[in-house]
This record gives structure tokens, C-alpha cells and sequence, in this order.
């Protein structure tokens, strides 16, 4: 009897937590779909469809770099397929070819725009932000005209069904990502996206590519714990303050004294400069979108880097005495440690005792990011995998660093890059053997097939 009033009571107090569980979970889902009805999904575009429109679509969409995502290795452009991994499983990009039935060829303007500005895709569910909208919501009312007009008639459709995403339920249910995005991505303004307040008119358009279309952040910019990135404008001392990406080290964009203008287009057009070579994922960047860009939307881009003050102290302030120092001992090939002897052996015939390299062709080695980058992966995979500069219409030639995995073995790649962080004038940690194998087993897995 009285176990059976207890049994009662704790199936009441159950059912009563199950309802209020219930109601809450459905407030909170009904929330996240009215925060969905942002935008106008029947909204129409405000101006002909002329050639014009749709070949400044073409330029925008390089400057936006949705290939880069949007299209599978090896697949068709912008048919989708391209799986992007995250913390919580595998996004895959979607086909924006006009293709009406696997595409976007049934999209009016409305749906397009609430995708690519706000984060809501043609079924009214939150996108992930593995699709840069936080930075979109950026791009001008025109310039989201002229892609669309671009997407639906300068780009040839695909049939490619989309992949569904490789995300376990309930982490798959889409309308928490609602909250976030109203948390963390700001809204399209009315009229005309988030313009610059910068007065000169050339800083203001280096603005708008880099914090828009260029969605340089979303590298570049560390990320909290909650996955937004640390500022999504210069109104924050983090944005652009580098980074780090599947272990590689993604500098700083800040504080870029250290560079010339004329350094930045060369590296932007061009994958290469008088002192540095472009490698990791900004190769395909340089690529797939900054190559493409006209020579005065690239100096508009290097215009407004250079104006961030750096976020520390600049670490490689040249310091011509100690850089002398290193190149005198390896002159002298006297008293050589094992990593000043594997880096003479192995690399001195193109970087040179100097570090120096040769301008445009072997980038400099004395003060480079990625050699004084705090986690030194990204360095010791170029050595072990190697590298080669894109081809670009600046640069067609593409220059290769040969891979020396087979050749130096972990404790010597360790003396070598321990050496390369402490010679001439750079100062970074030492590095161990330790580091070195896990790099290269990552390497080894990545080839695995
Ligand atoms: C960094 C990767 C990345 C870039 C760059 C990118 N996208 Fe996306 N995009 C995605 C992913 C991933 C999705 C799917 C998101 C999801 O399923 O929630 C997506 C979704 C979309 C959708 C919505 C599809 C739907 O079914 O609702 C559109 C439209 C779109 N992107 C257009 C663009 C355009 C236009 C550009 C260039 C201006 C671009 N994207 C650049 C990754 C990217
Ligand atoms: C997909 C990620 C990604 C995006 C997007 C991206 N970058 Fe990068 N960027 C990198 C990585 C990684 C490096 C390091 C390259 C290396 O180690 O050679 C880098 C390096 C650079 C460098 C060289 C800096 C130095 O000190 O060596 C510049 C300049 C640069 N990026 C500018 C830009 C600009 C401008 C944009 C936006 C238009 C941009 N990046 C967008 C990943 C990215
Ligand atoms: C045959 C000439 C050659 C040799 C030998 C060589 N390199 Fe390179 N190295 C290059 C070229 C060319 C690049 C530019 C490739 C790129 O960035 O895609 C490069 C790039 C690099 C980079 C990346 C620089 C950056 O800013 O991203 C590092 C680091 C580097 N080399 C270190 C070494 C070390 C250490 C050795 C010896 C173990 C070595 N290299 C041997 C030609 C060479």
C-alpha cells in the first residue's frame, strides 16, 4: 500500500518533469524558428539581369571564395559534396549550381540572400556557420544582387543530390544553431550591409573585402570556446590576431609594418614575395580567390592591414646583429651544432647561410611566420611533406620545396627546426623528437586512403 502511494507519487512528479521538459524544449524550438524569420525569402532582385551584372557576380564570388567549399576535390564548380570537419561531425557543402533540382535553380533572391547573409537556408532551418555568414552579413545589398544573378545564369547546373551532413542525432537538430547565430552574427542592415566606417574610400573597400566576402577572419581570428570568432571587425584587438588551423599556425594579420604594400599584393596575387612563399590552406586561398582580384582591390586589402596595430609586440623586429652572427658561424662551418649541420647538408643551397633565401623565388627563413609560430607542426610538415607555390596568372611558375621525409629522421628534424627558431634573429621554443613523430604520423594518416 504505501509502496504503491510512493510508486504513484514518483510517476506524478515524472510525468510532471517529462511535461515541463516538453513545454520548455517547445518554446525553445519555437523560439529558434521565429528567429529563423529573419529576411524576405520572396524578396526579388531590384534590378535586369544584364552581362554586366553577372560577370561583377563572377568577381565577387572569387573574392567570396565559395568554390573553395562548394566544390568536391575533383568535382564539378560549385556542385557541393565537400566534407568540412567539426567539432561535432561532418558538414558537407551544398550544390549552388542552378541545377532545379539538386540546385538552387528554383531559388528566388530572397532565399539566396537569407543564406548567404543570414544564416537561413531555403527550408527556413539555421545553416551552420561552416558557411561564412557572419562575415556575409557584410556584403552589400548590390553585390548579393549581382552573385545571385551570377549563380543562376553564369554558372552551369549540376545534378549532384546533396550529402546528407555525418552528424549524430539529437547534436543534428539544426534549430539550436538559431541561438547562436542570433547571438553571434550580426544582422544585415537594412539597405546595405554592414558598411565601413573608415572616411577614405580605399581603406572603407578594404574593409568591406577583408571582413566581408574575403571572410579572412575565419582563419585568421582566434575562435572562443563557443566556436564564434574573438571580433569580427577591427573594433576588436583580437580580430585578425592569428590563429591556429588543424595544428597550423595562421599569422597574425595585424601589426603587418613588417611587410610592405606592395609585399602583401605580391603574396596575395601571386603566392610570393621578396621575402615568403605561401603554403598550407592560404595556398588555395591565393588560388582559388586573391589571384583574381584586380591589383587595386589588393592594394585596397593590404591598405587596411597595415593600418591594425599589432596586438603584441612585433617578434621579429629585424636584429641584424644576431641574424650576422648565425650566418657568420654557418660561413665558418667551425663548431657546428647536429641542426646547423642537417641545415647546411639539407636546405642551406636554397635558404642560404643568410636565412635570406632569394627574393621571389626561396622565401626567407630569418623572421618567418611560420618558423616563430608558437606550435611548430605547420613548420615541420612543409620539411617533412614539402610544398609548392600555386600557379597563378602573376606567378605561373610554380616552385617546389622538396619533401625530406625520407631523408632526415626525428631526432635530426628536431636538432634542425630547433636550430632554424633560435638562429639568425628568430626566437621560438625548441623542438622535440616527440613532436616531430606526431607530425609525421598525422602526415601518414592523412595519406592513408
Ligand atoms: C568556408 C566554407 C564555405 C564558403 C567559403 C562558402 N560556403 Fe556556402 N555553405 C557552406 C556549407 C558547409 C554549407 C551548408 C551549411 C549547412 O548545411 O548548414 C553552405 C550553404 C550554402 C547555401 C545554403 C544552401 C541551402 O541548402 O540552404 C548557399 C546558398 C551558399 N552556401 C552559398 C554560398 C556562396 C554564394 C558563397 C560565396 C559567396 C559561399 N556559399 C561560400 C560552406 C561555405
Ligand atoms: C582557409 C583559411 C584561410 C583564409 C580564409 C585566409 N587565410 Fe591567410 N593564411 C592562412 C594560413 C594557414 C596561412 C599561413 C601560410 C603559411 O604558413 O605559409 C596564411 C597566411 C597569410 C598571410 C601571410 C602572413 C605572414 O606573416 O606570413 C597573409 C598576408 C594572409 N594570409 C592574408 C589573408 C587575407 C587577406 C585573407 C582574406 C582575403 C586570408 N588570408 C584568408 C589561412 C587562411
Ligand atoms: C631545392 C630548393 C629547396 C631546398 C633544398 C629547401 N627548400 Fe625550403 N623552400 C623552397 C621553396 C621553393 C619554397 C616555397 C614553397 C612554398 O611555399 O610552397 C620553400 C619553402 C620553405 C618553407 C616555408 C616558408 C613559408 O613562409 O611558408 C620552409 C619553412 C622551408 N622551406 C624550410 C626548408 C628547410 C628547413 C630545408 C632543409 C631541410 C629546405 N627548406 C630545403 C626551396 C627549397
Amino acid at each position: 500500500m504505501k509502496s504503491n502511494v510512493k510508486n504513484t507519487t514518483r510517476r506524478v512528479v515524472g510525468l510532471s518533469v517529462a511535461t515541463a521538459v516538453l513545454a520548455l524544449v517547445l518554446a525553445a524550438w519555437a523560439l529558434g524558428a521565429l528567429l529563423n524569420r529573419t529576411g524576405d525569402a520572396s524578396a526579388t532582385l531590384s534590378q535586369a539581369v544584364t552581362p554586366a551584372l553577372i560577370q561583377r557576380g563572377a568577381y565577387l564570388a572569387r573574392a567570396g571564395d565559395c568554390v573553395a567549399c562548394h566544390t568536391a576535390h575533383g568535382g564539378p564548380a560549385f556542385a557541393g559534396g565537400l566534407g568540412i570537419q567539426s567539432p561535432i561531425g561532418t558538414i558537407y557543402s551544398t550544390n549552388i549550381t542552378p541545377d532545379t533540382a539538386t540546385g538552387i535553380g528554383t531559388w528566388t533572391y530572397g532565399a539566396f540572400e537569407r543564406a548567404v547573409r543570414r544564416g537561413v537556408g531555403h527550408d527556413g532551418s539555421a545553416l551552420y556557420p561552416a558557411m561564412p555568414f557572419p562575415s556575409y552579413a557584410k556584403v552589400s545589398t548590390a553585390d548579393t544582387e549581382a552573385l545571385y544573378a551570377y549563380f543562376m545564369n553564369g554558372v552551369a547546373p549540376v545534378h549532384q543530390a546533396n550529402r546528407a551532413n555525418g552528424i549524430a542525432w539529437p547534436l543534428s537538430i539544426r534549430w539550436p544553431l538559431a541561438y547562436w547565430r542570433s547571438l553571434f552574427a550580426p544582422t544585415p542592415a537594412p539597405g546595405d550591409g554592414l558598411a565601413s566606417a573608415a572616411s577614405d574610400a580605399r581603406i572603407a573597400r578594404g574593409a568591406y573585402l577583408v571582413q566581408g566576402l574575403g571572410h579572412c577572419g575565419s582563419c585568421h581570428t582566434p575562435r572562443a570556446l563557443t566556436m564564434q570568432e574573438k571580433g569580427l571587425d577591427d573594433a576588436t584587438p583580437t580580430y585578425l590576431s592569428g590563429t591556429e588551423l588543424n595544428g597550423w599556425a595562421v599569422p597574425a594579420l595585424r601589426g603587418g609594418k613588417h611587410w610592405s604594400q606592395d609585399d602583401l599584393v605580391d603574396y596575395l596575387a601571386g603566392g610570393r614575395n621578396s621575402t615568403a612563399s605561401v603554403a598550407g590552406e592560404m595556398k588555395d586561398v591565393v588560388a582559388n580567390s586573391t589571384s583574381h582580384l584586380s591589383v587595386e582591390d589588393l592594394h585596397a586589402i593590404a591598405a587596411y592591414l597595415q593600418l591594425l596595430p599589432a596586438q603584441t609586440e612585433p617578434r621579429d623586429r629585424p636584429q641584424p646583429e644576431r641574424s650576422a652572427a648565425t650566418t657568420r658561424q654557418l660561413t665558418a662551418a667551425t663548431d657546428l651544432s647536429l641542426g646547423q649541420r642537417v641545415y647546411l647538408d639539407n636546405c642551406g643551397a636554397c635558404h642560404f647561410v643568410t636565412g635570406q633565401g632569394a627574393p621571389r623565388v626561396f622565401p626567407r627563413l630569418d623572421g618567418a611566420s611560420i618558423v616563430n609560430a608558437q606550435n611548430p607542426a605547420a613548420l615541420i610538415q612543409v620539411i617533412l611533406a614539402g610544398a609548392q607555390t600555386p600557379s597563378t596568372a602573376q606567378s605561373p611558375s610554380v616552385l617546389p620545396m622538396p619533401s625530406f621525409a625520407a631523408r632526415i629522421n626525428d631526432g635530426d628534424l628536431a636538432a634542425l627546426t630547433t636550430f632554424l627558431r633560435s638562429g639568425w634573429s628568430n626566437s621560438a621554443p625548441a623542438v622535440s623528437a616527440d613532436q616531430v613523430r606526431a607530425v609525421r604520423e598525422q602526415l601518414g594518416a592523412a595519406r592513408r586512403p
